[in-house]
C-alpha cells in the first residue's frame, strides 16, 4: 500500500485481497452499469480554469456539512456489508473518519450493528435508513439510532424494489458464501480476508439479525431485499418520518428537480443527488449532469450533496463549482478500506485531501466557499 498514489491503485490492491464475489459486489452496478460508467466519465470532461500569480499560500478545504466542521467538504456514503471486505469494516471505516474529520454514516444493512459502532466511536454517525415493509421494525431502528446518539438520518428513496447487478447472480452472492467449488477455489487464494475473517467476524447483518422477520442468512441477499423493500414509499410516508425524527434529515437518491422540490416540502435538512452509484435505474443520467438543474431550482432552500463516480479531489472541486456543499463518496472508501483497513481508509482520504488542495492552489483559490463556476473551463451545458 505504500506506494499507491491514487484510489485506482487501492482499488487493484483491494481486488487482489477480497474474494472475488465482494470485491465485484462493491465495484458492479446494475445492469449494463452504463450509469456508473457514465458518473466518472461526465466528471472527467469537466475542466479547470488554472490561475497563476495568486497567493494560496493560506488555503485550506476545511468546511463544514450540515452544521459540523468537516476537514472537507465529503462524507462516507452508507454501503452495505461494508464489514465483508475488512473485518470490523464500519468500525475500521468509522475510526478513520473520524481521525481525519469527516462524517460517516452507517447503513442499515451494515454488519456491524448501530450499538457495535456506536460503542467504538467517540463522535457522532450519521445513520442510513431503508423504509421496509415492516414500519414495526422501523420504529424500533428509529429507537436505536436515538438511543446511540444518531443525530442526522438518511433516508434512501431509490431503493423501492432492487436494481439487478450481473455480476451478483454469476458470482451467486450470498451471505455467508455459498460454498461452491468456485468460490471456495477464490477463498484460498485469499488467505489474508480468509484468517481476519475467521478471527474476527459474524457476517449477519448486525441491525436486522435478531430483529426482523423472515430473514435467513442462507437466502440470497437479492432474494431477501427484494420481499423487504417496500414498493408503496411515498412522499406521506417521508413527511410522517420527518414528524417522528427530531434530528437531522437528509433524502438521498435525488435525481430531478421536481423530486427536490418534494423534499424541500417534505421538511429535508439536506438531499444528497443520487444515482446509488449506478447500482439501481441503469440509463439513468450522470448524478454531474443533474446537479445544475437542481440547484437551481432548490436556490440555496437546503444543503446539497451528492454522490456517484467521485474518486478524487479534483471530483470534489468540480462538484463544488456547480453548487454542491458536499460530496458523499462509497466505493473510493470501499477501496481503502480493502486494500488496507482503517489504514486504508485514511490513505485513501490522505490522497483527496491532498488533490482537492493542489487543485485549489491551482486554481487560485484559498478557501471552499471561494470555489464557483468561475473556476470551470468552457462550462459545458449540463441539463437534463
Ligand atoms: C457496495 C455498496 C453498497 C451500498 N449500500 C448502500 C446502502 O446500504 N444504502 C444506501 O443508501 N446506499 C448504498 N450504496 C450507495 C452509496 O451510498 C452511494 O450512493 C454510492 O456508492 C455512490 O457512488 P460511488 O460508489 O461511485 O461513490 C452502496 C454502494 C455500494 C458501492
Amino acid at each position: 500500500m505504500k506506494r499507491a498514489a491514487c484510489i485506482e491503485d487501492l482499488r487493484k490492491i483491494a481486488r487482489r485481497r477480497i474474494p472475488k464475489m465482494f470485491f465485484d459486489y462493491v465495484d458492479g452496478a446494475s445492469w449494463t452499469e452504463s450509469t456508473h460508467i457514465s458518473n466518472s466519465a461526465e466528471l472527467a470532461k469537466i475542466r479547470f480554469r488554472q490561475r497563476v500569480a495568486v497567493d494560496v499560500s493560506n488555503r485550506t478545504a476545511r468546511t463544514s456539512l450540515l452544521g459540523e466542521a468537516t476537514r472537507l467538504p465529503l462524507a462516507v456514503a452508507p454501503t452495505g456489508l461494508t464489514g465483508v471486505i475488512w473485518p470490523n469494516g464500519e468500525i475500521q471505516a468509522m475510526k478513520a473518519c473520524e481521525t481525519v474529520g469527516i462524517p460517516y454514516c452507517l447503513s442499515t444493512v451494515s454488519i456491524a450493528s448501530l450499538e457495535k459502532v456506536a460503542n467504538a466511536a467517540s463522535r457522532n454517525f450519521w445513520f442510513q435508513l431503508y423504509v421496509i415493509r415492516d414500519r414495526d421494525f422501523i420504529e424500533r431502528l428509529i429507537q436505536r439510532a436515538e438511543a446511540v446518539g444518531v443525530e442526522t438520518l438518511v433516508v434512501t428513496l431509490d431503493l423501492q424494489m432492487v436494481g439487478q447487478r450481473n455480476k451478483d447472480i454469476h458470482n451467486g452472492l450470498s451471505s455467508p458464501p455459498k460454498p461452491t467449488l468456485a468460490n471456495i477455489l477464490d477463498l484460498m487464494r485469499r488467505p489474508a480476508w480468509c484468517y481476519g475473517m475467521l478471527r474476527h467476524q459474524d457476517m449477519r447483518f448486525g441491525n436486522l439479525q435478531g430483529h426482523v422477520k423472515g430473514l435467513d442468512s442462507r437466502k440470497g441477499l437479492a432474494e431477501w431485499t427484494n420481499e423487504q423493500f417496500d414498493p408503496t414509499l411515498n412522499w406521506d410516508d417521508v413527511k410522517r418520518l420527518r414528524d417522528r425524527w427530531k434530528g437531522k434529515l437528509v433524502l438521498k437518491g435525488i435525481l430531478s428537480p421536481e423530486d427536490a422540490l418534494f423534499a424541500v416540502d417534505a421538511g429535508a435538512d439536506a438531499i444528497i443527488v443520487s444515482n446509488h452509484g449506478g447500482r439501481q435505474l441503469d440509463g439513468a443520467p450522470a448524478t454531474i449532469e443533474v446537479l445544475p438543474s437542481i440547484v437551481r431550482e432548490l436556490n440555496n432552500c437546503c444543503e446539497i450533496l451528492i454522490d456517484g463516480g467521485f474518486t478524487s479531489g479534483q471530483d470534489i472541486f468540480r462538484a463544488i463549482a456547480y453548487g454542491a456543499d458536499g460530496v458523499l463518496m462509497g466505493r473510493a472508501m470501499l477501496y481503502g478500506l480493502g486494500a488496507g483497513g482503517q489504514a486504508g481508509v485514511e490513505k485513501a482520504f490522505a490522497m483527496i485531501i491532498n488533490e482537492l488542495e493542489t487543485t485549489m492552489g491551482l486554481c487560485g483559490v484559498n478557501s471552499i466557499s471561494e470555489i464557483g463556476l468561475h473556476n470551470i473551463h468552457h462550462t459545458p451545458s449540463r441539463e437534463e
